[in-house]
Order: structure tokens, then sequence, then C-alpha cells
């Protein structure tokens, strides 16, 4: 037993500085990248009808972005993940949390070009149009959008973004044609139109 113990107190030192280093030491965030995610913030009201869909269905919408606050490292905020090497934000996950407002081409959001996965999904955009500078996000792998009363036609710059596989735009109120440039999107795994206006 005894030479079983004994080595035992070194290798959990040597984990806690290893966990220390890993989550505590630096702030990952940069400056150029919270601010642009807390004028993103500032596009939004929070009200918690916004994500009704999402307490029918989930029970679980909570106001995330409420929480960001501008002195922390907003790799930590509650929705973002950063990329641990480099901490670029990669995605953002603001699904069911409250938001009202619109997403204007200007806004700070797309300021955040290494975004892999971005969720708006159960929110309220008060029945705006996608804007042209999602397009912007070219390293997008998933949007969804899905539940977030959005209107108008799909704009066809979202061929441009050519890693696009996941891309949900159920339950909203586009109409229009599907934008051909979208057999752009070679990656393109699953395509959810389901509830909307759309023609053929
Ligand atoms: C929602 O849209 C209406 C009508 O276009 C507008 O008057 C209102 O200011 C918008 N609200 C928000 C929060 O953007
Ligand atoms: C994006 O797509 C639009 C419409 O498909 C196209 O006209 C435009 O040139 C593209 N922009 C870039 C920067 O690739
Ligand atoms: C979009 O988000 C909703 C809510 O989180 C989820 O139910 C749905 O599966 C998501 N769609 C995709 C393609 O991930």
């Amino acid at each position: 037993m005894g030479y079983l113990t004994q080595p035992c107190p070194v290798l959990i030192c040597l984990q806690l500085l290893l966990l220390y280093f890993q989550c505590c030491s630096a702030k990952l965030c940069s400056h150029d990248q919270s601010s642009a995610l807390l004028q993103f913030k500032q596009l939004f009201s929070f009200e918690q009808h916004s994500s009704y869909d999402c307490d029918e269905v989930y029970q679980q919408s909570c106001p995330k972005m409420m929480s960001w606050k501008e002195d922390a490292d907003c790799c930590s905020w509650d929705g973002v993940t950063c990329d641990t090497v480099a901490g670029h934000v990669i995605g953002l996950d603001l699904s069911c949390s409250w938001l009202h407002g619109n997403i204007p081409s200007y806004s700070s959001l797309f300021f955040l070009p290494h975004i892999r996965k971005l969720n708006l999904a159960f929110n309220d955009f008060n029945y705006s149009e996608i804007s042209s500078g999602f397009s912007q996000l070219r390293s997008l792998t998933l949007l969804n959008l899905s539940s977030s009363n959005f209107m108008g036609s799909i704009p066809a710059s979202i061929g441009n973004i050519t890693q696009l596989s996941y891309l949900d735009l159920s339950y909203n109120n586009f109409n229009g044609h599907i934008p051909s440039s979208f057999s752009n999107l070679e990656q393109l795994h699953y395509l959810i139109l389901r509830s909307n206006f759309f023609r053929w």
C-alpha cells in the first residue's frame, strides 16, 4: 500500500497547478472582443416573453447577456465560448436568452470573425430581416435562427459563408425564394426551413 499512496500528493499538486494555469492564470479575451460583445448587448432589451416558445418547450430560458460585465474575461461569460489557445470567440449560444431588438448590418457582432457556432434561436428579433452582415462571419459552421421572429427574404450573401454546415431557419416568417447562391454551400448538411412562407 505504502508505495502506492506515496506519489499521489505530488501528482495531485501537479494536477492542481495545471488546472490553475489552464483556467485562471490569464485573461483570454482581448479588449476588442469584449467591447464588440458589450456593444452587441446594447442592441437589446431583455424580456422573458421574447423566449416564450422556449419556455413552452424546454422551460429554461434565462437572460444570459445580463450577467456580462465589462471588467471580466469575456471567455467566461454565459453563452460565450473561446478557443483556448488564441482566445478568439468561436461560439455564441444566446438561444432562449430573452433578446428583444434587431441586428443591423453595422452591428459589432460582425466584428467577431472567428465565430463558428452562432445560436440565436428562441428570441424576438422584432420581425426584422436577416442582415447581410451575417455573411461577414466567414468561419460560421452553424447558424441557428429558429423561432426568433425574423421575416423577409434570405440575403443571397448567406451563400458566401462557405463553411456553413448547419442552418436552421425554422419557425419564422421568412418568405421569397431560397437564394440560388445556396448552391455554394458545399458543406451544408442540415438546412431546416419548416414553418415559414418560402416559395418554390
Ligand atoms: C420593433 O419594431 C417596431 C416597428 O418596426 C419599432 O417601432 C420598434 O422600435 C422596434 N423595437 C425594437 C426593440 O427594436
Ligand atoms: C457575397 O455574395 C453576393 C451574392 O451572392 C455576391 O454578389 C458578393 O460578391 C459576395 N461577396 C463576397 C465578398 O464574396
Ligand atoms: C437550434 O436551436 C434550438 C434550440 O436550442 C434546437 O432545438 C435546434 O435543434 C437547433 N438547431 C440546430 C440545427 O442545431
